[in-house]
C-alpha cells in the first residue's frame, strides 16, 4: 500500500500468541517498558500491538467501539500515550466482519466510525481480521477500511488478517502494507515448517510498502527446542516476514534473548533491497535438506541452510542453485557465529547443520561480474 509506510517489514511486538484474551492495560504498560528496557526497541522492534479481546462486547450508544471496562478502564488514548512517550507505536485490533473471533464487535459496515476512533486515539497500527465474514470476498471487505483509514489523515499501518483467502498476494498489495498467507500459526514444528513452505509460494509478490505475512513469532513460547526456534527466526527474517514477537517480553530466557536480538539476522529482514528469499534447493529424503536464499543490497546474498530431517547432515550450497558463476570468489559470514567462514569459496559451500537447526551466511562476492539471484 503506498501510504509511505512498510519500506521494510515491521518489527514489533503483538499480544495474541502468548496471552490470547488474558490481556489488560498493565500487562500493555510492562510490555512496554520491556521493550525498552530489553534493547528490543533499540533493535527496530517499535509496534506494541493489542490483538483479539480489548474491546467490550458492545458499542456504545453512538455507536462507537470502546475498550472493556474491567480491563482497560483508563482507555486506549492514555495508553498511546503512554507508548509514544517511550518512542514506540501503538497497534489494535479488529475484524472486517460482523464480529471479531473472540466475538467482539466487528467493524464491516462501520468503517468509517471505527478508523475515526482509532485515529482519535492516536493509534499507529491496524490489525484486521477475517472472523464472522458473512461470505463475502476479502478484497471488498478489505479496501473499505484502507479508505477510512485514509481519510481520517492520520497514518496508520493495515495489516490485512485474511488468513490467505483468495490468494492476498494477487490483490492485497494496492490494500495493505502486509497480508496473510496462511491460517494461524501455532508454537510447534510442524505448523511453523508448514506455513514457512506456503508463505514461500508468493515470494515474488513481496516487496517495499506489502509483505507477505506468515503470521507472528512463536519464539520463547516454549513449544520448540532451541534450534526450532532459530530456525523460524532465520527463515522469517530470510523471507522478509514481519518480525512480530509473540512472547512474554517481561520474562525472557537467554536463549530466547539471544535469538530475538541478533543484529546480523535482523538486517537481513531489514535489508533496504526488500526481496523475499526462496527455497532454492532440496535434498534428502523428502527434501528435507534445504537451501534458502535471496539478493541484499550491495550484491550480496543471504543463504540459509536448514536442515529439516531428523538426523544432524551436511548441507551443501552450489553456486549455481544461488544463480552465482561458479569460479565466483565469495566470502562467508555465519550471523549466528558472527565470524567470517572463509574469504574466499569458489563453487560451494557445506557446513554440517544440527537436526532442525538453521545456518545463515551473508556471502559477499569478491568481483561482481555475475548477476545475483
Ligand atoms: C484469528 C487471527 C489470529 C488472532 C485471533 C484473535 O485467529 O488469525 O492472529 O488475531 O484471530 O482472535
Amino acid at each position: 500500500l503506498n501510504n509511505g509506510l512498510a519500506q521494510t517489514p515491521q518489527m514489533g511486538w503483538n499480544s495474541w500468541n502468548f496471552f490470547a484474551c488474558n490481556i489488560n492495560e498493565t500487562v500493555i504498560k510492562e510490555t512496554a517498558d520491556a521493550l525498552i528496557s530489553t534493547g528490543l526497541a533499540d533493535l527496530g522492534y517499535v509496534y506494541l500491538n493489542i490483538d483479539d479481546c480489548w474491546s467490550n462486547i458492545t458499542r456504545n450508544s453512538e455507536g462507537q467501539l470502546v475498550p472493556d471496562p474491567k480491563s482497560f478502564p483508563s482507555g486506549i488514548k492514555s495508553l498511546a500515550d503512554y507508548v509514544h512517550a517511550k518512542g514506540l507505536k501503538l497497534g489494535i485490533y479488529s475484524d472486517a466482519g460482523a464480529f471479531t473471533c473472540e466475538v467482539r464487535p466487528g467493524s464491516l459496515f462501520h468503517e468509517t466510525d471505527d478508523a475515526e476512533s482509532f485515529a482519535s486515539w492516536g493509534v499507529d497500527y491496524l490489525k484486521y481480521d477475517n472472523c464472522f465474514n458473512l461470505g463475502i470476498k476479502p478484497e471488498k471487505r478489505y479496501p473499505p477500511m484502507r479508505d477510512a483509514l485514509n481519510a481520517t489523515g492520520r497514518t496508520i499501518f493495515y495489516s490485512l488478517c485474511e488468513w490467505g483467502e483468495d490468494d492476498p498476494a494477487l490483490w492485497a498489495g494496492r490494500v495493505g502494507n502486509s497480508w496473510r498467507t496462511t491460517g494461524d500459526i501455532n508454537d510447534s514444528w510442524a505448523s511453523m515448517t508448514t506455513i514457512a513452505d506456503l508463505n514461500d509460494k508468493w515470494a515474488a509478490y513481496a516487496g517495499p510498502g506489502g509483505w507477505n505475512d506468515p503470521d507472528m513469532l512463536e519464539v520463547g513460547n516454549g513449544g520448540m527446542t532451541y534450534q526450532e526456534y532459530r530456525a523460524h527466526f532465520s527463515i522469517w527474517a530470510l523471507m522478509k516476514a514481519p518480525l512480530l514477537v509473540g512472547c512474554d517480553v517481561r520474562n525472557m530466557t537467554a536463549e530466547t534473548y539471544e535469538i530475538l536480538t541478533n543484529r546480523e539476522i535482523i538486517a537481513v529482514n531489514q535489508d533496504s533491497l526488500g526481496v523475499q528469499g526462496r527455497k532454492v534447493n532440496v535434498t534428502g529424503t523428502d527434501g528435507c535438506l534445504q537451501v534458502w536464499a535471496g539478493p541484499l543490497s550491495g550484491h550480496r546474498l543471504v543463504v540459509a541452510i536448514w536442515n529439516r530431517c531428523s538426523k544432524g547432515a551436511i548441507i551443501t550450497a552450489l553456486w549455481e542453485t544461488l544463480g552465482l558463476q561458479s569460479g565466483t570468489s565469495v566470502a562467508i559470514r555465519d550471523l549466528w557465529q558472527h565470524i567470517y567462514v572463509t574469504g574466499s569459496a569458489v563453487s560451494s559451500f557445506s557446513a554440517r547443520v544440527d537436526a532442525h537447526d538453521c545456518l545463515v551466511y551473508t556471502f559477499t562476492p569478491q568481483t561482481l561480474s555475475q548477476s545475483a539471484i
